[in-house]
Formats: C-alpha cells, sequence, structure tokens
C-alpha cells in the first residue's frame, strides 16, 4: 500500500526496475468491484446520444466541439526508425472454435489480461505483463510440439500489453512503461529488436492495430484525458504522436478493415461510447457519440467493411452496434444480455461471415454467444474456466478461435 501511495504522489518520477513487491498482491483493485447496476437503461437511451446541453450540465464531461477541437498539451520525445523486407500469408484452414470445457493453464504470473495476434495460418503470439514487469511472450508454431515456452521479452512496464502484426514474421507490441510513455519492442527478420520508448505520458494500457504489410499504429489515452497515436510506415519510418482529442475515461480500442481505414472506440468521461474513423489513411472523422452506458473501455471488431463495436453496459449487459461502410450508418445497440464481471469489457472477434463475442462471467465463467451472416445464437453458453480479466479473442487460420484470460493465480489460461 506504501508504494502505491508512493507511486500517486509522484506521477513523474521515472522509475528504475522495481522490485516485484512494488506490484502488490494479485487481487484486482477495489474499483474494479464497485459497480452501479441502478443505472440500467432500455434500448430507447441507449440509442440516443445525450445532447450537448446534457453533457454542458456536467463539468467533468465536455461537448462534441471539446473532442473535436482540443487543447494541445503533450510531449513527443524522438521518433525512432524499423527497418524489414516482405512476405505475404494467409491460407484457409478447418472450421476449429473454442470448446466449452477445454481450457490449458498456461502458468504465469500475470497483472493484467493477455494480449494475442497472428500473423498466419498455424501461428499465435500471447504476450502478459508478469508481477516483475517485464512483459512475456509465447508462440504457437504449428507441428506436433506447437508451443514454444514462455521468453522474458524484459521491460520495466505498467500495463497489459497491445500486440499486432504487420504481416507473416513482423509484429509489434507496446506497453505502458513505468515511466508512463509508450515502450515498444518489434519483431521482424527472425528476431527481436530491442524496446524503444516512444514518448507520451499513458494513463492506460495502449492499443495498436495494423491496415497491412507496412503499417502499425499505437493509440493511447494520456494523462490529459485526449487520444493520442503514432503510426508506421516502412518507407518512413515512426510519424509524430497526433493529438486526436476527446475526453477519455479507459483504454482506447483500435481497429481496422485493411489499408487507408482505423476505426478508434472509446469510453468517454460522460460513460458514452465515442467513435473517430479515417477511412482514407489519413483524415480522422469528427468525434462521434455512439450513446450507451459503458462499465469500461470498448471492444470492437473491423472487416470487410464493417465495425461493431461491442461493451458491457452499467446494466452488466452486453451491448453491440455495428457501422456499414456500405451505407455509411450506424445499426441500432442491440442488447444481448448477460452478466458481465464488473470492470471487464467483452471482446468480439469476426472472419467471413462468422462472428463470436465473449465475456468473463461475475462467475468467473467465460461465455459465448456466435452469429452466422448477423444471425446470433439465443443464449450464452457457458465455456466454463476461471478467469478475473477480460478475454482477448484471437480469430486465427481463417475459423479457428482461441479465447485468453488471467486467472487469479496470475496464470493465463487458454480456452481452445
Ligand atoms: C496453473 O499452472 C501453474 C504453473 O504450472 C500452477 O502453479 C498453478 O497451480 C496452476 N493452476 C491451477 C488452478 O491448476
Ligand atoms: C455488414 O453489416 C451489414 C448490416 O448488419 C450486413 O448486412 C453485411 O452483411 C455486413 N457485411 C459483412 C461483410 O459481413
Ligand atoms: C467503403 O466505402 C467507400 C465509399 O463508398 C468505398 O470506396 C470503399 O471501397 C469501401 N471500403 C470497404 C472496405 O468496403
Amino acid at each position: 500500500m506504501l508504494h502505491y501511495i508512493i507511486l500517486l504522489i509522484l506521477p513523474f518520477v521515472v522509475y528504475s526496475l522495481p522490485s516485484a513487491n512494488l506490484i502488490g498482491p494479485r487481487t484486482r483493485p477495489t474499483r474494479f468491484l464497485i459497480h452501479n447496476r441502478a443505472e440500467a437503461r432500455d434500448i430507447d437511451y441507449w440509442n440516443t446520444p445525450r445532447p450537448d446541453s446534457f453533457l454542458s450540465k456536467r463539468s467533468d464531461v465536455h461537448s462534441v466541439e471539446f473532442f473535436t477541437n482540443p487543447p494541445s498539451s503533450f510531449k513527443a520525445r524522438s521518433p525512432i526508425q524499423l527497418s524489414s523486407p516482405a512476405s505475404p500469408l494467409f491460407a484457409p484452414n478447418e472450421n476449429k472454435r473454442a470448446t466449452a470445457g477445454q481450457w490449458e493453464n498456461m502458468s504465469g504470473s500475470g497483472v493484467y489480461h493477455p494480449a494475442v495476434t497472428s500473423w498466419g495460418p498455424n501461428r499465435q503470439d500471447v504476450y502478459y505483463m508478469n508481477r516483475d514487469r517485464k512483459c512475456y511472450h509465447k508462440s504457437y508454431r504449428g507441428g506436433s510440439n506447437p508451443w514454444i515456452d514462455w521468453y522474458d521479452l524484459g521491460g520495466s512496464l505498467d500495463s497489459a500489453p497491445s500486440c499486432c502484426s504487420r504481416r507473416s514474421g513482423y509484429m509489434h507490441v507496446f506497453c505502458k512503461g513505468t515511466d508512463y510513455q509508450i515502450w515498444h519492442r518489434p519483431y521482424g527478420g527472425g528476431g527481436w529488436g530491442s524496446w524503444q520508448p516512444m514518448g507520451g505520458n499513458c494513463k492506460h494500457y495502449p492499443s495498436s492495430c495494423s491496415w497491412g504489410g507496412r503499417h502499425a499504429a499505437v493509440y493511447t489515452s494520456s494523462n490529459d484525458n485526449q487520444l493520442w497515436g503514432v503510426r508506421y510506415d516502412e518507407n518512413s519510418g515512426w510519424g509524430s504522436w497526433q493529438n486526436m482529442g476527446g475526453s477519455l475515461a479507459g483504454a482506447p480500442k483500435s481497429v481496422t478493415w485493411g489499408e487507408g481505414h482505423t476505426g478508434v472506440v472509446v469510453r468517454g468521461t460522460d460513460g458514452q461510447a465515442w467513435v473517430t474513423q479515417m477511412m482514407n489513411g489519413n483524415t480522422w472523422a469528427n468525434w462521434a457519440s455512439l450513446g450507451g452506458s459503458l462499465d469500461s473501455e470498448p471492444s470492437a471488431v473491423a472487416w470487410n467493411g464493417n465495425m461493431t463495436v461491442a461493451v458491457g453496459g452499467t446494466d452488466g449487459a452486453v451491448w453491440m452496434r455495428t457501422y456499414t461502410n456500405n451505407t455509411g450508418n450506424w445499426g441500432s445497440w442491440m442488447n444481448m444480455g448477460g452478466d458481465v464481471r464488473p470492470g471487464t469489457p467483452p471482446d468480439v472477434v469476426a472472419w467471413g461471415n462468422q462472428m463470436e463475442v465473449y465475456y468473463t462471467g461475475r462467475d468467473g465463467a467465460l461465455y459465448r454467444k456466435k452469429a452466422t451472416n448477423g444471425q446470433w445464437t439465443t443464449s450464452w453458453e457457458n465455456m466454463g474456466g476461471s478467469v478475473v480479466t477480460k478475454p482477448s479473442g484471437l480469430a486465427w487460420d481463417n475459423g479457428k478461435v482461441d479465447v485468453y484470460g488471467m486467472a487469479s493465480d496470475g496464470s493465463t489460461r487458454r480456452c481452445y
């Protein structure tokens, strides 16, 4: 506890690598357990974003204008360079979704939810932040002995990681450091680069995505509650940080359906979902309110010109809303029901005409609904397991889905 207090009163001190006991017990902080179910709302409420006049009555929330033209303040540190050659890849495989009751204990002493990515067939990469504040990585490479054991990537970190792959053989892992910067470690050309400080003054864990072989980007909520993003292009290296405004209460979620598109969805300080999208590779649309009443940061998935947002509501239910590029419109919020563990958002994955949404229940089990061509199964399937974090779903190998979470003992768990 004393260590927490020191961390709170010296928020801008750059720490050297702290000892393991700085992280404290693995139990979730109390704020994760506070949950106001009295705020349960109906579909009309969710589908009617509160107007600016509502927002202006509160000093702690901001208008659309504020989201769109924020004040500036952010210290960017020097951009860094990556280098790499090329290679394409992706082939279909048999359908193989996560199976109820089929769990693997992957060990470890994690603090936050694990992050996952795949760069192609027979490949999965799993990352988590360990109690010693280092990032650990484990990969699945197919064959008769598919898992390579946990590898200590080092670092002095302070958040769940975020990872993405820009093409086969290339990936990036990002984390908030103990010095509040984003730290980045690239993998490519058969080996790991070194950790690189990217600047920033992060408040929550970052979110990264790649829209294609030569592109990556990372987004973070900063100490000013605004969204900041920085992009990597293989030809020109890392750009400079861009202030994207907003008034965020939690980590952003970035997704892309391909070249030139990125959507970022956040939980605003007013509790609503807010979104901004880039359609042409360089211009962000104004922030738009999606309404809702979110209990935690949102999750999202984008594919073939559609973008689906899935959130845990303050009523404990999962709510989902889809943007369709063909029409340029958002559909209505769908109430999916459920009993989401407070503080943990659901996760949504999609491929082809399939979609799945997972949440961690108040009882610690994982729950799933599936859709084919937008037709959802009616009841939640209890997948069993025992996790305390949000689920991290991974659609890989064109039809396989694995879902990861962290158990109360810090071990990474996988439902496959
Ligand atoms: C998970 O694995 C770790 C390491 O092997 C072990 O210490 C722990 O007891 C396991 N947890 C359960 C619930 O089996
Ligand atoms: C996108 O969403 C619309 C409306 O929900 C649906 O009709 C369409 O099939 C979706 N597109 C894809 C590629 O799934
Ligand atoms: C999105 O819509 C724009 C304009 O209608 C179109 O040019 C573009 O190809 C669409 N992209 C996708 C991925 O559907």
